[in-house]
């Protein structure tokens, strides 16, 4: 059985190559729903839904652990998905047979309190991820259980996401959005220290937003390797799920947008040659 990494396009990228680079021997399924991104502007019920049909193909693809590689996701469908749709799709499966799916924000938000010095943490995500309060929601959590104060800015960034699948995020054009939303959270807050980067796709804006921060000491906080180390000992913690794990090296793309763009974009992405993809229709 598979390891499935789900996308609402290329941001989940920068979380398959944190995992794979962290549990290289696996086996991996990746899906990015390319047709339908960005998920960032929609609804609650339609994310929700797209992310269930997302769920359902990679389980039905073999995959017995999947990750909501996808803030968005992770913090509208997540919950509902783990608490109402899995108890229903493993019903009546052997273990074996069985998936198990997690998010991306949890493993964040317990390593940020350990960045930040000074408490001042901003977040930058899609509008879906700032309205459903997830980040501030959990983090007053962690904040309230360790007595620590944090004072906690989001800064919803609605064309990031469409730049990166646009393949735009390296041109001129990208540097006035960049510079628009870095600057809108600081003048919110001028004492943030700790951006994090709320959105897989992000860190593939990161060069220019480096390049504005520079000097500042302001941390900048990806994901890709707090959600590979928090799988990892997941994988521990969860013997019974890992020994169910192929070990074949694999990694397989699956697009439901055209597999020729998939394939040029996801190997400049990923930094490397000869990624196919394969269409499929989820619905
Ligand atoms: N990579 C997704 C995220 O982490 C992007 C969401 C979107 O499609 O807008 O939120």
């Amino acid at each position: 059985m598979k390891i499935g990494i789900f996308d609402s396009g290329y941001g989940g990228l920068t979380i398959l190559s944190a995992i794979r680079e962290r549990l290289p021997e696996y086996d991996y399924l990746y899906l990015g729903d390319n047709a339908r991104a960005p998920y960032g502007t929609r609804s609650f019920e339609v994310i929700y839904a797209y992310t269930l049909e997302a769920v359902r193909y990679l389980h039905s693809c073999g995959c017995r652990l999947i990750i909501l590689a996808c803030n968005t996701a992770s913090a509208k469908a997540l919950r509902s998905i783990q608490q109402h749709d899995l108890p229903e799709i493993n019903s009546n499966l052997p273990r074996e047979r069985q998936v198990n799916v997690l998010g991306v924000i949890r493993p964040t938000v317990e390593a940020v309190p350990s960045i930040t010095r000074n408490g001042h943490i901003g977040i930058l995500a899609t509008p879906g991820t700032v309205s459903s309060q997830s980040y501030v929601i959990e983090l007053e959590h962690i904040a309230a259980a360790s007595g620590r104060s944090l004072t906690i800015t989001q800064q919803p960034c609605p064309m990031w996401v469409p730049l990166i699948e646009a393949g735009e995020h390296n041109s001129p054009g990208a540097d006035w959005f960049v510079r628009q939303y870095i600057e809108g959270i600081l003048a919110l807050d001028e004492h943030i220290d700790t951006l994090v980067l709320g959105c897989t796709h992000y860190p593939l804006l990161l060069p220019k937003i480096s390049e504005l921060l520079a000097g500042t000491g302001i941390r900048v906080v990806a994901q890709g390797g707090l959600v590979a180390d928090s799988l990892s000992a997941y994988l521990m913690r969860h013997t019974e799920i890992a020994q169910d794990l192929s070990h074949g090296k694999s990694c397989t793309y699956l697009t439901t947008e055209s597999a020729d763009k998939f394939s040029t974009s996801a190997s400049l992405f990923l930094h490397q040659e000869g990624i196919i993809a394969t269409t499929v229709t989820l619905a």
